[in-house]
């Protein structure tokens, strides 16, 4: 029996019969020969079927396949006679697994985005989401190779918590047994927080929620975050950190994924750009660039999203934006000892347009200043005094950061709406498939 393959490896098969085993998207030809297009999770080929090589039954086979037939498909493998480094299959046999009894709903013509949506479990088999998805992957372990290679351990954070981490306005509540109220969980930071006590440096990396309702190509009620804390890291260094693992994974990206990028039709120039030092500004001097380009920004005012589409269609590296307002951030960020107005934490926006891939910041490490800003920020002590405890037990000056997933996916495929980053997206309008 002929091997079984990865259309990935046919290179190394020239000559040889083997057999692959996927689905066909495509067919063309009639008569006396077919051209099937056929896929396997790995790659995809061009299959001939001619009918004086195949018998007639396989040929017959061919003639009856439909969009989406699954099927095991044993042929020579050939260099294509005009493109260099493509391979074809010259088709001996064919075992259909399943001919679909209807149409496949996804055809060549252009589809509504919301139809593609309701058949996302159906759009994902095509070239570029699948592409989408392989990148996204690379990413991942992008992500977890740089931190292996740093000393940052993995730590999961719960996802079911008693108290918010970023606004409360954005919790998803859930009822908890008999009294209590539990929120899925915005960003496991604040765990990581007290995980630092315990390896150092740390990281976690899975689904967060927020209830928020933002209808944008930003955002998402559900998507993956990876969140990295570490003892005795300033502001200065968290940047360093994070400009570091944004190249760590662009690199990577591009050593493995320029097939998908290109069916993504995705500029890579942008990409091998992407070195360090990234820019840095503060948010005081984006106010006031922001403000000869047009925009109503104030000096108190967080970065809306066409601010940061504005702004980074300025430039061709990722910038910093560091030093906001206290008042727009979060309560557990540290303030600046040079003007307590101003927090220091930073924003890495992604040039071309797409804005906010990650927010970080130096931590508040003190007891009574902490506790100060969850009273400020109107929360509830209660919840949160195991994490006062942390500043009470061999506090440390100590920040991080937490990426998003499908906002770095999207940048680095060159994608307009994070939804399609995702396998399955959630937003306020949609949770099926
Ligand atoms: O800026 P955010 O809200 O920061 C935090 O949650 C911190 N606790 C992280 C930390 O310091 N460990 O969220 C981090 C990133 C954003 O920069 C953005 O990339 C992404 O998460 N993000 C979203 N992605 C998709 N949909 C949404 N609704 C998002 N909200 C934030
Ligand atoms: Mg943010």
């Amino acid at each position: 029996m002929a091997e079984i393959v990865l259309i990935k490896d046919l290179k190394n098969h020239v000559d040889q019969e083997v057999q692959i085993r996927g689905w066909m998207y495509n067919k063309r030809g009639s008569g006396k020969i077919y051209f099937l297009q056929l896929r396997d999770g790995s790659g995809v080929v061009q299959g001939i079927v001619f009918q004086g090589d195949a018998d007639e039954e396989t040929f017959k086979k061919a003639e009856e396949l439909t969009m989406e037939s699954s099927l095991k498909v044993t042929g020579k493998v050939s260099a294509h006679p005009k493109k260099e480094g493509v391979f074809e299959l010259q088709i001996s046999k064919i075992d259909i697994v399943q001919i679909p009894d209807e149409d496949y709903p996804i055809s060549k013509k252009e589809h509504g985005t919301d139809f593609l949506l309701n058949n996302r479990h159906l759009w994902l088999r095509s070239p570029k989401q699948r592409a989408i998805q392989v990148v996204r992957n690379t990413i991942i372990n992008g992500i977890y190779e740089y931190f292996a290679l740093n000393d940052f351990i993995k730590i999961d954070s719960p996802i079911l918590t008693p108290n918010a981490c970023e606004g409360t306005t954005e919790l998803f509540e859930i009822n908890y047994f008999d009294e209590d109220t539990a929120y899925l969980s915005q960003s496991g930071q604040l765990y990581l927080e007290a995980a630092i006590f315990s390896v150092g440096r740390c990281f976690d990396f899975g689904p967060v929620f927020r209830a928020e309702k933002s209808k944008t190509r930003r955002h998402l009620t559900e998507f993956w975050m990876m969140d990295a804390e570490a003892a005795f890291v300033e502001h200065e260094e968290n940047m360093k950190i994070q400009e570091e693992l944004i190249c760590h994974v662009v690199e990577r990206v591009l050593r493995e994924n320029l097939a998908e990028l290109e069916v993504l039709e995705r500029d890579i120039e942008p990409l091998k750009k992407i070195k360090a030092p990234f820019i840095r500004k503060t948010h005081a001097e984006v106010v006031e660039e922001l403000q000869g380009m047009g925009s109503d920004i104030q000096p108190n005012h967080d970065l809306g999203g066409d601010d940061e589409t504005i702004l980074t269609k300025k430039y061709d590296k990722p910038i910093f934006v560091e030093k906001y307002p206290a008042e727009v951030k979060a309560f557990y960020m540290k303030r600046d000892p040079e003007n307590s107005n101003v927090a220091l934490c930073s924003d890495l926006l992604a040039p071309e347009g797409y804005g906010e891939i990650i927010g970080g910041s130096q931590r508040e490490d003190d007891y009574q200043t902490l506790l100060d800003r969850i009273n400020e920020h109107n929360l509830p002590v209660e919840p949160f005094q195991w994490y006062l405890d942390l500043r009470k037990y061999g506090s440390v000056p100590h920040s991080g950061f937490g990426v998003g997933l499908e906002r770095l996916t999207g940048w680095i495929c060159g994608i307009h709406h994070i939804r399609e980053t995702i396998p399955f997206p959630r937003t306020i309008k949609r949770l099926t498939p």
